[in-house]
């Protein structure tokens, strides 16, 4: 039975219970800040379990991609993988323990004809509800075994969730496999076993801090792994064997040159690269790019580490589009987003992977060299050594691990902690040094938390809570003084999520502090720091805090723009573009995204036209704060390595919207108050990263005036209507180009007659000819030429030539054959007279050129010529 077919069996078979078959959601799992990647089939029903939405049916079924990413270096022997399909069937509250264990029975037994005897089934050690289920439907009670919570309690995925008490069905493979202890049973990691179906009664919701709460309906949440129900009903005793498996197995085997099943070594390389590639593909398809953290760099390790394999097996080029092709093949029918990303599939791993290859070599090196090392030391890898392996030539600090380990090594991981935080530390130090902020001691840190009151006004009456001088707490401060004031409450927005910090001004009476800068200070206060321009302040003061009114506006619209071009990029380009940074100010908005590609110029044209219609159409803009699900739900973007509280505030664009993010920062009220959205620049920051400057309102209108104004002056000059102003410009260049050529002709021909009347000045010293001139103003080109029609008339002799280029003296050496075979060099000859006017300069044996830098010793350096004839 095919995995294809089994999975429409599983589906079919629920659906004729009264289930609704439910199509798998995204390996993202969208709006669940407690997963990196969808592990379960009911991950994207949790709203459901909770209570938190209503289900279209209190029956659901379906077959779900899943990632599980604790094993990656296990995968590769003969059962784990992180890329996996879950068949489920799922009560919202409506059946439980009896209908489903009932139901799974009979699917195994009566639909699936596996021999009862086969089959074991574990459950929670305290469950006696699903012990006396089982014993009804005749299961022997020595194959129903109680186990412990780290066996039979599931969940919850994540940090989070619905979890509950679950029975395990298993598969015997019987008493010739594994151990041979009489007491084998499920509970036995030897092989003789394997799990095949979890049917979790989902009781509880379990809190961030471990406290479990019974819900109110309890539901039920059961998991089949497709691969693995494939093998037993294939008859093989590894997934890998399987129809699903086999024809990306048979790719790497064919590419390697090698067949599977020959060697141990080979074998776990091609499941390696089997398991990665096609999980890679799943991955790219739902969005996830090659990245330095979460997801990104899960795939990146996937990537890196199959193209590792791929070297054990004498792989030296790229090979893993092949097993993505071969990938797509084979699971498109059923995951047509696979067919559709195709291109996005492959252009994503050539450039991962070949990018990797261009370093593996040297880095394989070396890494032998640190083993070597090690072996004759303390067979520990450095923490410098695998940090530098990593920085440089990009090994995940795992698969360095992992190849130390093969070798018996062991790995400095805390060493190499070290390194990342010394060099986070740097980076930070280095970010640091562009804002004003002085750092905050310690004994200044028991700051309150300052109310920000700014997104409705920008003037706020208030008292000042602290004064800090260089981060120390102090009473007062006078006039000239540096310092950071922290208010009680402000208008003033602090630097974060990428917008700048507000500027204005604090008063009190006649005094005036000016703030350059807010900055976040400890326990979420709010640093205003500046100088005191007049008068003096002291902690209490009540004082009136009034922020930079324009440059705020800027910012805000900056801002506004920068959730416009999110959502262009997105339809333009693609969905694959995320936000990965942004940087708001006054002056620009940048906006980096992940893209593989540089983005055309008619690309760039359409999503600058895409936003400037939005901003025309006027729509309103809407803040608005919402419990955190509530928000993804409805479709808000939010940035996964973000934190978020529990109510977030949620930005939407329009009505209905056309953007809707998770967003603390400023904003215009509605798109028209932008004006016009104007693309700068767009470069590379980085493999699969792009970044997109622009500028808005009144940046785009002072753009604007001094781009027409520098079009005003060019047409002045030149005498010509704008639009002739090319084609005028083109003339011109044209023009010049001819009197160049004509100019360059009449030199030649001076310079021709000029060479001439030096050959009526020829000197001879010992028996050889000399002929020494200076021609100023011929370019270096012209004075080559000068000393081949020289030379040519010449006949026997030594020619050194000087002209000035940009003021600096510039030679040409020629030496005759004859006189080359008596061993005279031009070389030789040219370092003699420019070493002179302080330069150097070499050439073939027959003629040299050089330069120098003192131009008034150009006669000087000639006349050092005869220092190199010798004597006859
Ligand atoms: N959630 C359970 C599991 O993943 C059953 O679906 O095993």
């Amino acid at each position: 039975m095919t995995g294809d077919k089994l999975r429409s069996l599983f589906l079919k078979y629920f659906q004729g219970l009264s289930h609704q078959v439910v199509a798998s959601s995204s390996l993202i799992p969208h709006g669940d800040p407690t997963l990196l990647l969808n592990t379960a089939g009911m991950v994207q029903f949790k709203p459901y379990f909770l209570g938190e939405a209503v289900p279209p049916s209190p029956r659901l079924t379906s077959c779900q991609k899943c990632f599980r990413t604790t094993d990656i270096e296990s995968v590769g022997d003969s059962s784990h993988c992180n890329f996996f399909e879950m068949l489920g069937n799922f009560s919202i509250g409506d059946y439980f323990k009896q209908e489903a264990i009932a139901w799974a029975w009979e699917f195994v037994t009566g639909h699936l004809k596996l021999p009862p005897y086969r089959l074991w089934v574990t459950i929670f050690k305290d469950d006696d509800d699903a012990f006396n289920l089982w014993r009804k439907i005749q299961i022997p009670e020595n194959r129903l075994v109680r186990l412990g919570e780290k066996d039979n309690f599931w969940g919850p995925p994540g940090e989070a969730g619905p979890c509950g008490p679950c029975s395990e069905l298993h598969y015997d493979f019987g008493a010739g496999t594994g151990c041979g202890s009489p007491d084998c049973n499920p509970g036995c990691s030897c092989g003789r076993f394997i799990e095949i179906w979890n049917l979790v009664f989902i009781q509880f919701n379990q809190a961030r801090d471990g406290k479990r709460t019974p819900l109110s309906r309890p539901s039920i949440d059961t998991g089949m792994g497709l691969e693995r129900i494939s093998a037993v009903m294939q008859g093989k005793t590894t997934i890998f064997e399987t129809d699903l498996f086999k024809p990306l197995v048979n790719c790497a085997a064919q590419l390697a040159g090698v067949s599977y099943g020959s060697s141990s070594e080979a074998d776990t390389a091609i499941r390696v690269i089997a398991e990665h590639g096609r999980g890679t593909c799943f991955l790219i398809a739902d969005g996830v790019m090659p990245g330095s953290d979460g997801r990104g760099y899960i795939l990146r390790r996937l990537i890196r580490r199959a193209a590792l394999y791929g070297r054990k097996l004498g792989l030296k080029n790229p090979f893993l589009t092949q097993i993505a092709r071969a990938t797509i093949t084979r699971m498109s029918p059923v995951y047509p987003e696979l067919a559709q990303k195709q291109k996005l599939i492959l252009d994503v791993i050539a450039a991962e992977e070949t990018r990797f290859n261009e370093t593996l070599t040297t880095g394989l090196d070396l890494l032998d060299g640190f083993i070597a090392r090690a072996k004759s030391t303390n067979r520990v890898l450095e923490g410098s050594d695998v940090f530098k392996l990593y920085d440089t030539f990009g090994f995940p600090v795992e698969l360095t691990r992992e190849i130390a380990r093969s070798e018996a090594i062991e790995t400095d991981t805390a060493g190499f902690e070290k390194e990342m935080a010394a060099q986070k530390e740097r980076a930070k130090a280095a970010a640091h040094r562009f804002k004003s902020g002085r750092l905050v001691n310690e004994s200044a840190a028991a700051l309150n938390t300052t109310c920000f009151t700014g997104y409705s006004g920008l003037v706020e009456d208030t008292s000042v809570e602290a004064v800090l001088v260089d981060g120390q707490l102090v009473t007062e401060i006078a006039e000239g003084q540096q310092a950071s004031l922290v208010l009680a409450s402000t208008p003033f927005y602090t630097e974060k999520g990428g917008q700048v910090g507000d500027t204005g001004f604090i008063r009190c009476g006649n005094s005036v502090f000016e703030v350059a800068a807010t900055m976040p200070g400890p326990s979420e206060s709010i640093l205003h720091e500046g100088c005191v321009i007049e008068g003096g302040f002291k902690a209490g003061d009540r004082v009136q805090a009034e922020v930079a009114r324009d440059r705020r506006l800027d910012i805000a619209r900056n801002h506004t723009a920068t959730h416009l071009l999110h959502i262009s990029l997105r339809t333009i380009l693609g969905s694959h573009c995320e936000q990965r940074g942004s940087h708001v100010g006054p002056e620009r908005l940048r906006f980096d995204f992940s893209h593989l590609k540089s983005v055309s110029h008619q690309e760039l044209e359409a999503i600058e036209d895409k936003v400037n219609e939005m901003i025309r159409s006027n729509l309103t803009v809407k803040a608005e704060t919402l419990p955190f699900r509530q928000a993804v739900e409805a479709g808000a973007i939010a940035i996964f390595d973000e934190k978020y509280g529990d109510d977030v505030r949620v930005l939407t664009v329009g009505s209905p919207p056309v953007s809707s993010e998770l967003c603390g920062g400023t904003h215009v009220s509605a798109t028209g108050e932008i004006g016009l959205f104007h693309i700068v620049a767009e470069s590379s920051i980085g493999a699969g990263l792009r970044r997109i400057e622009a500028i808005t309102g009144r940046g785009t209108a002072r753009l604007l005036r001094q781009q027409a104004e520098t079009l005003t002056r060019a047409t002045g000059q030149l005498e010509s209507a704008p639009d002739e102003l090319v084609s005028k410009i083109k003339a011109l260049k044209e023009n010049l180009a001819e009197a160049g050529r004509k100019m360059q002709a009449l030199q030649r021909q001076n310079m021709l007659a000029q060479a001439d009347e030096f050959l009526a000045g020829i000197a001879a010293v010992s028996g050889v000819k000399l002929l020494r001139a200076e021609m100023p103003g011929l370019t270096l080109d012209l004075l080559r030429e000068a000393a081949d029609h020289l030379r040519s008339k010449l006949g026997s002799g030594i020619i050194a030539l000087a002209s000035v280029q940009d003021g600096k003296p510039v030679f040409v050496v020629s030496v005759s054959d004859d006189l080359v075979k008596q061993g005279y060099r031009a070389g030789d000859v040219m370092r003699q007279i420019a070493a002179i006017a302080g330069g150097g300069g070499g050439g073939r044996p027959g003629l040299a050129t050089g330069g120098g830098k003192d131009a008034s010793r150009a006669g000087e350096a000639l006349q050092a010529v005869e220092k190199c004839i010798r004597p006859v």
